[in-house]
């Protein structure tokens, strides 16, 4: 049955990332096309907490399309985590008389958005927005293409300068849980290994293939290391190859926040503008409380308990093809 909904809400939570503002624009002239007042909430559940509500209209979102970042601002709010807090937001969405809300963020803020949805009987929508890949329910999350398209950038101009001195470069990109970025950085950029979260590779291990290729004369090499990997950072792995295998001079590149920042790449703009049109035509329809995604080039709804408790697999065939095209 449809929910009578005649004002929405939407914000960004958690990490920014690039194509959040392709979203945020398509989630308003949407709803404005359905005649929907909709408010745009800042900093996420804590502006939510203090009631920074202001009212969305078509041309607050032109000019948005091709900027990172996000004009409603992101924060990681810990106080939503308290029974108080969620109280507080509440209250402000009722001051507002916001009948529903459109969240856009990853793991973090989904999970927000299911307990806050399901404690106060509020139908809320969410929009997969994190540059890690890493939720169920959607092949591409919004920033993810910017951000392995940023590492690889920056990867291939190591290249070129580990190239010409013959060093071993470890270079780290983001990634808590999920290996994502760096499998596909390591592909894109031709990396000889790769060390990500959901596989165990021994130090041994990465030393016995470098070995490997500086027995056939490779004079130089990259590693590409996701942060939340089982060895440590690119620093303390660097120093414990170095220990053990002096071969190569050793060098360490953190790209970091580098790769949340610049303007979306069209396949993340295409991606957050479907998403974002996709959520508020799930909410016109009576859907709740539900992660909008796209599985093989279509539209798909996932609850937000399959969303952030389901884990997403890496494809290990992609893994072994790393392996063998990087020896
Ligand atoms: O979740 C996105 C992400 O960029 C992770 O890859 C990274 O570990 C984390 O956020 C960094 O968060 P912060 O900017 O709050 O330090």
């Amino acid at each position: 049955m449809k929910p009578d909904i005649k004002r929405i809400a939407v914000f960004t939570s958690g990490g920014d990332a690039p194509g959040m503002n392709a979203a945020i624009r398509a989630v308003v002239r949407t709803a404005t096309y359905h005649d929907l007042h909709i408010y745009g909430i800042s900093r996420g559940f804590e502006g939510m907490i203090k009631g920074s509500l202001n009212r969305l209209e078509t041309k607050d979102v032109g000019n948005i399309i091709h900027r990172g970042g996000t004009i409603l601002k992101t924060a990681r709010s810990e106080e939503f985590k308290t029974n108080e807090g969620r109280k507080n937001a509440f209250e402000s969405l009722l001051a507002y008389d916001i009948d529903a809300c459109i969240a856009i963020g990853g793991n973090g803020t989904l999970a927000g958005a299911d307990i806050f949805s399901k404690e106060y009987k509020i139908p809320f929508i969410g929009i997969p927005g994190t540059i890690d890949n890493d939720l169920f329910g959607t092949d591409s999350t919004i920033g993810y293409d910017t951000a392995i398209n940023t590492a690889v950038d920056a990867a291939d101009k190591i290249r070129d300068t580990a190239d010409s001195h013959n060093r071993l470069f470890f270079v780290e990109v983001m990634g808590r849980h999920s290996g994502f970025i760096a499998l596909n950085t390591a592909i894109g950029s031709g990396a000889g290994n790769v060390l990500i979260p959901e596989t165990e590779t021994s130090i041994d291990d990465l030393i016995a293939n470098l070995k490997k290729g500086a027995k056939r004369k490779k004079l130089f090499s990259l590693v590409i290391v996701a942060e939340g990997n089982q060895n440590g950072d690119a620093s303390e792995i660097a120093k414990k190859i170095k220990e053990k295998f002096d071969f190569y001079d050793t060098k360490v590149t953190i790209i970091g926040h580098l790769q949340r920042g610049g303007a979306p790449t069209c396949m993340d703009r295409v991606l957050a503008s479907r998403l974002g049109f996709a959520a508020v035509e799930a909410l016109v329809k009576g859907e709740q409380n539900i992660m909008v995604g796209i599985v093989d080039n279509k539209i798909k709804y996932t609850s937000f308990e399959d969303a952030i408790t389901k884990e997403k697999p890496l494809d290990d065939d992609l893994l072994q093809m790393a392996y063998i095209l990087g020896l």
